[in-house]
């Protein structure tokens, strides 16, 4: 069942009725104001770190769920409803939703009167606006009452939501006109306010959120808006919220557009006050001003639009298959975009308040945004490189804002070293941007300590190469990639984190998945240290990853495919021999495509894959399930079967399949598998996957689980890169290297073709792949051999193909 449709044409997904399974969320912003909004204009805002800078609030948790955010009242008669139907629930006699990139629009009717609004954060603007526009078309006029309301958040979201004591102390606004200023923490050391404002008279304001509300009431029956007034409450401590009234008359045909303002403002210390303790408002005029009308309005979305279709153009497909073309040139170019800005920051399963930028997941986030933002992909790595240890091992996440390692994490997961060689490299390969190995890099953000980037990477190898088992295989440390499966924690006390519970370093538990990374990226390695002359070090690198193919050959091969680990008691786990857990997708996927075993063992692996882990929505991450919780295990075993890392599909690693598909040249498998989990191919099954069906989730329950098929988790995964990754450089084909763009694609033999355009370094290839005898390439009418289309300095180039 769906809840809605794409619109292609607009680049929108349009929700149709209020009443999705969750609410299907957006968005906006691109720099350091962000917003999310639902498709019943629920969410929050934020600058810049969803934790220190809260700007509204929003409870997690919440009953009824998702509850606040922007409250608009229209009240016509005895009727008070919303345009997104939230916050005042009453039925509408239209409602739409349209998600767009950057922008939502909701447009709601009721009783002859409708109201189309759009929300959005300019670009180059600390400010979400909110364009009203009522129209009334019952035929008779109306007098209606209007009202726009926001909650401020008391800026720490930690605090916010426990520091009671201090909080309901603290809240202080300033009121001129038909605009709010929230001011909590500016009287002493805080040099940033917030402010609410609607470009027209106001009749009315409460800044109080328990005098606007009434006693025992929630958001979809306030007092005031019952009885259509204001109180005009000045917040002192409690709840500051800015809640503005207007009284609207509409003739028969007559509209009105109002421009409500959501704005964050920073003034310099010496600049913070205009008299005592009246805040400088100057920078919020200029602001206001630059949004009183619509034409303004109007003229920042057609910007928006227009950035998002020069950054999309980067790269699309036109092919027979509607659904592929509409998750390659839109929706999962615009997930990795929202990765990019967000990480694992906020989203309506990651509170903002807990982890940072993760090392890995930045890392492999980068995989998916490098060709559409090469430039701040290069701050990106150099930020991440920075909280690296000089021994090669690294924090596992930072914080935004100061960007320094996250001491309560801590290290010791053993994977992470490696993703920033895939990363860098696959910088390079996009930009040919070598310089950037030169780049002064410290270790752990400690000045003093720079050494240039290719230090780093050259010490992320060599910390796998010096730290390996009995096996001859890397240690697994703390944890590789899956975060969940922990060999060396042997927690037994209930509550306790696993990421960070003492660690029983046994010097033995191994990871062939590790193995399985450092065979492809230890040749990627190689590879960058022959392109930049240094080929003894790349002999060496070679050798190193020749000992650990055999290691993987010799103790990670189970006979029909990888074995993913071995424990602390050095015992295989994903082995037959194991009663639960006999197979795991991870050594699968990267072993593969590391190319170890070669086609054969790939071809194995891949069908015992889909044998065992197999379902209709992708590759489970392991088989059997575990029924039990196994400290020698840990948090994997902490699940219910079924349930994320033990045993659902967890979308972020089938695309690993994918590629290992097309790996071993099997372009129906890679497909299949692509198909069973991109969201517009699953779109109509809305009602079983819940989640939102133009964005990837991180994970949908298994066979096993009470609930097989439902997603959790949308938005904030490395499932957006990977996805991206698997289908350009995959399934199409489109892989950048360092002397030029290769095209090798691996399509199903459903499709007969396509057509791609990509944008590399600075030329535009217009690409026709095609089924046909004569099979080979063709550049700019030029016969070339192989499969890699030389580098050019014309601005476009024309290539065929044929297959
Ligand atoms: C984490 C990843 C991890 C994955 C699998 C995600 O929640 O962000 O770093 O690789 O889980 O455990």
């Amino acid at each position: 069942m769906k809840y809605g449709y794409f619109d292609d044409a607009a680049k929108e997904y349009v929700i149709t009725r209020a009443d999705t399974p969750l609410p299907w969320i957006n968005y906006l912003g691109s720099d350091g104001f962000f917003s999310l909004i639902s498709n019943t204009c629920g969410g929050y805002s934020f600058y810049k770190d969803a934790k220190l800078r809260r700007i509204t609030r929003f409870r997690y948790n919440n009953v009824p769920h998702d509850d606040g955010g922007r409250c608009f009242y229209i009240c016509d008669g005895d009727t008070v409803w919303s345009p997104a139907f939230l916050p005042a629930k009453t039925a509408l006699d239209a409602y739409r939703c349209r998600h767009g990139l950057g922008y939502s629009v909701f447009e709601g009717a009721k009783n002859g009167v409708s109201a189309a609004l759009t929300v959005t954060v300019p670009m180059h603007t600390d400010m979400e606006v909110q364009k009203l526009v009522l129209k009334n078309e019952s035929g008779e006029t109306k007098a209606l009452t209007v009202y726009g309301v926001t909650e401020w958040c008391l800026w720490n979201a930690v605090d916010d939501s426990t520091n009671f004591q201090r909080n309901w102390n603290i809240g202080e606004v300033e009121i001129e006109g038909g605009t709010v200023y929230h001011k909590t923490e500016y009287r002493e050391r805080r040099n940033h306010y917030a402010f609410y404002s609607v470009n027209a008279p106001v009749d009315g304001f409460d800044t109080d959120r328990d005098t606007f509300l009434g006693r025992f009431r929630g958001w979809s029956e306030p007092q005031a808006v019952e009885l259509r007034t204001s109180f005009g409450s000045v917040a002192a401590g409690w709840a500051p919220i800015a809640a503005l009234r207007l009284n609207v008359t509409l003739a028969a045909g007559e509209s009105r557009t109002l421009l409500f303002r959501l704005g964050y403002v920073e003034n310099p210390p010496e600049k913070k006050f205009a008299a005592l303790n009246v805040i400088n408002k100057e920078k919020a005029h200029a602001m206001l001003a630059a949004f009183e009308t619509e034409a303004q309005f109007d003229a920042a979305l057609a910007e928006l639009r227009s950035y998002w279709e020069t950054l999309l153009s980067r790269f699309t497909v036109q092919s027979s298959e509607e659904k592929l073309d509409r998750m390659v040139n839109i929706w999962n170019q615009y997930q990795c975009m929202v990765t990019f800005n967000m990480s694992r920051s906020a989203s309506y399963y990651e509170s903002g308040t807990g982890r940072g930028m993760g090392f890995r997941d930045s890392c492999q986030d980068l995989l998916g945004f490098v060709h559409l933002i090469p430039e701040r992909a290069r701050e990106r790595i150099i930020d991440i490189a920075s909280i690296q240890f000089a021994d090669g091992s690294t924090y596992h996440q930072y914080q935004p804002l100061t960007k320094r390692g996250n001491a309560d994490v801590g290290s010791g997961f053993n994977d992470d070293p490696l993703w920033l060689v895939a990363c860098t490299c696959a910088y390079i390969r996009e930009t040919g941007d070598f310089s950037i190995l030169d780049e002064p890099t410290p270790f752990n953000n400690e000045t003093g300590t720079e050494v240039p980037l290719l230090e780093h990477l050259r010490r992320s190898v060599s910390y796998t190469v010096t730290h390996r088992g009995p096996h001859g295989l890397p240690l697994i440390g703390r944890a590789d990639w899956n975060d969940c499966l922990n060999l060396n924690c042997f927690s037994l006390t209930p509550g306790e984190s696993f990421q960070t519970c003492s660690n029983f370093e046994s010097g033995k538990a191994e990871s062939v998945f590790i193995a399985g990374m450092f065979v492809k990226y230890g040749k990627e390695y190689a590879a960058l240290c022959d392109r930049i002359g240094l080929h003894t070090e790349a002999d060496e690198v070679r050798a190193s990853v020749g000992e650990i193919e055999r290691a993987v050959l010799i103790h990670g091969w189970d006979g029909e495919w990888f074995r993913r680990a071995y424990d602390a008691f050095e015992r295989p786990i994903g082995s037959r021999k194991n009663a639960e857990g006999q197979i795991y997708i991870e050594p699968q996927g990267f072993c593969v495509m590391a190319g170890i075993g070669g086609a054969d063992y790939g071809r194995r692996a891949l069908a015992s894959t889909e044998k065992l882990l197999g379902n209709e929505f992708g590759i489970e991450v392991l088989h059997p399930c575990y029924t039990e919780y196994h400290d020698y295990l840990g948090e994997i075993s902490s699940y219910p079967p079924g349930y994320k890392e033990n045993g659902s599909v967890f979308c972020h690693n089938n695309p690993w399949i994918t590629l290992a598909y097309c790996t071993v040249k099997d372009g129906n498998g890679a497909f299949d598998l692509y198909t069973r989990n991109a969201p517009a191919y699953i779109e109509d099954k809305s009602e079983i996957h819940r989640t939102e069906p133009y964005c990837y989730s991180q994970t949908i329950a298994g066979r096993d689980a009470k609930t097989y098929g439902e997603a959790k988790n949308a938005w904030l995964t490395g499932t957006a890169a990977w996805s991206f990754v698997a289908v350009s450089q995959g399934i199409l084909g489109v892989r950048p290297d360092y002397d030029g763009l290769i095209v090798d694609p691996c399509l199903p033999d459903s499709m007969d073709g396509c057509r791609l355009s990509r944008l590399f370094r600075g030329t535009r290839y217009d690409i026709t792949v095609r089924r046909g005898a004569n099979k080979g390439l063709v550049v700019d009418g030029k016969a070339v051999s192989g499969n890699c289309i030389p580098l050019t300095s014309s601005p476009s180039c024309l290539v065929e193909l044929t297959i």
